[in-house]
């Protein structure tokens, strides 16, 4: 195992260094740094021989480079689709049915693509529950493969938490009973079995969850589902010539990317708004790809929730970047525009994710309240000592947590439950300089405390369960647990959780 990662390494480092040579700049005009590889390194590398690698690892390590440095672009949308609300669940005498099964959808006019969903044919409803109440979730699993039903956010049992753990053999049911446990906020659910889950949400197993409590009722927000309150799940996908997935195809070990986005399983998306202050709730649902959201006329819009919570004040910003599992929950101010201005969202290069059409019929803009919640960092916590430390490391097959890859057998960390520790978490930079990580934790919602020795922005003074590293980074969580179990810790490049950049901690 340990020889064939350090020739795996050795190869990726190989096409990287030839990819570069016949390129010194990426698509941005950057040179390529290579100045923090020593110059025996350098000689190292050059002194490889390629010719033992086939053509078919060749293109795959080019394949992890472009990714790497200069990822595929995406295509405009059209907007010529409306775009698909996800159904409400809501929980009938305390249960809620969720199934996972194949199906096909037309995602291009006239296929038929062959998917996974919940519930239906590709992704899965907004589950919707209140803080307080007690449900079950009566899990299905109707695929022909094994599966895991995992709340990702969710303060629950770690029994229930869908880990790696909790396989579900295709024809089986299990009902997952717990006390909703905290504030309003957008979660959302996706698979987990070990080998499988980047494949399983990418063929489209992923769905919401709302969270509602007392406090977010009395608040003057949109919060007309479909009308001025609306959810985008973001995937990027790699459409074969069949105009199918073939995951397998297009896997990349750094994380696998495509060149169509999905929004809401829409190709091609728009949204009708009306001509007043709209929410939008943000989900970053792709294994690997991350967004930096803008509106295409550089105006700002007001972030008011981060991953676990509503933030204290709405906060005014001009973009806002979501690594994979991160949400946030945005309101944007449609009331100056008329039917003939074109506004869209887009991201950093300007690709048209979103186009807006305005319905002028629609005017009821809502007073957005001005104090949101009481989320704080308290003096104890900044006070506390680091008991938990953590090493994010390396690229591709070779992705390692303080030099380990995931074992199930394995219990990396122990915390005592209702116990706030403090987890210091440092990306190391490789010998390239490294890649921005998406950390998550299970079953908590945790406090940044530092990102390098500073206060995060307002941003990230929020409840969060998935936190950016960039590479050289170190991050200091405060994190609770308020249930028992084993949950898991890990990148969220669902191919780096894959190749093993997960552990487990053990809440006792
Ligand atoms: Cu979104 Cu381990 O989870
Ligand atoms: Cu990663």
């Amino acid at each position: 195992m340990k020889s064939k990662l350090w020739i795996f390494t050795l190869l990726v480092t190989a096409a990287i260094i030839s990819g570069c040579s016949e390129s010194s700049s990426d698509s941005n005009g950057n040179a390529m740094e290579h100045s923090n590889m020593t110059e025996e390194e350098m000689a190292d590398m050059e002194g490889m021989d390629h010719s033992k690698m086939t053509e078919e690892e060749m293109a795959n390590m080019e394949n992890v480079h472009a990714s790497h440095t200069n990822p595929l672009p995406l295509n405009d949308s059209t907007g010529e689709n409306e775009l698909a609300l996800p159904p409400l669940l809501e929980p009938k005498n305390g249960i809620v049915d969720i199934t996972a099964q194949k199906g096909t959808s037309e995602i291009f006019e006239g296929v038929q693509t062959e998917t996974y969903g919940y519930n239906g044919s590709y992704l899965g409803p907004i589950i919707r529950i209140k803080e307080g109440e007690t449900v079950t979730f009566r899990t299905n699993n109707k695929l022909s493969e094994p599966t895991t039903f995992h709340w990702h956010g969710v303060d629950i049992p770690g029994e229930g938490d869908g880990g790696p753990h909790q396989i579900l053999e295709p024809g089986a049911t299990e009902d997952v009973k717990f006390t909703v446990n905290q504030g309003a906020s957008t979660l959302w659910f996706h698979p987990h079995p070990e080998g499988a889950t980047a494949e399983q949400v990418y063929k489209g197993l992923a769905g919401l969850i709302y969270i509602e409590d007392e406090n977010s009722k009395k608040l003057s927000l949109p919060n007309e589902y479909g009308v001025n309150d609306f959810s985008l799940v973001f995937q990027d996908r790699q459409f074969n010539e069949e105009k199918q997935f073939d995951y397998q195809a297009v896997l990349n070990e750094d994380g696998t990317i495509g060149d169509t986005l999905l929004v809401n399983g829409t190709l091609n998306p728009k949204l009708t708004v009306g001509k007043e202050k709209v929410r939008l709730r943000l989900l970053n649902g792709s294994n690997a790809r991350e967004y930096t959201f803008k509106l295409n006329n550089g105006e700002e819009f007001q972030q008011i929730a981060t991953d676990g919570g509503l933030l204290n004040e709405p906060q005014s910003m001009k973009e806002i970047t979501l690594t994979p599992g991160e949400r946030a929950e945005i309101i944007v101010d449609f009331s100056k525009n008329d039917g003939k201005s074109e506004i869209a969202l887009v991201n950093k290069e300007d690709a048209i994710l979103l186009p807006f059409k305005i319905d002028e019929e629609r005017t009821n803009s809502v007073e957005i309240s001005n104090t949101l919640n009481d989320y704080a960092v308290t003096e104890e916590e900044i006070n506390l000592p680091v008991t938990k430390k953590l090493e994010l490391y390396g690229m591709g097959a070779a992705v390692t947590i303080n030099g380990k890859q995931f074992d199930m057998n394995r219990i990396d960390f122990k915390q005592k439950q209702s116990e706030t520790e403090i987890w210091e978490i440092f990306n190391k930079p490789d010998a390239m300089g490294g890649m921005t990580h998406p950390f998550h934790i299970h079953g908590t919602q945790f406090k940044i405390v530092s990102i390098d020795g500073k206060e995060p922005p307002v941003s990230l003074q929020g409840w969060k369960d998935t936190v950016a590293i960039e590479a050289g980074q170190t991050v200091k969580l405060a994190v609770k647990f308020n249930n028992k179990g084993i949950y898991m810790f890990h990148c969220h490049v669902l191919e780096h959780e894959e190749n093993g950049m997960m552990g487990q901690v053990e809440v006792f």
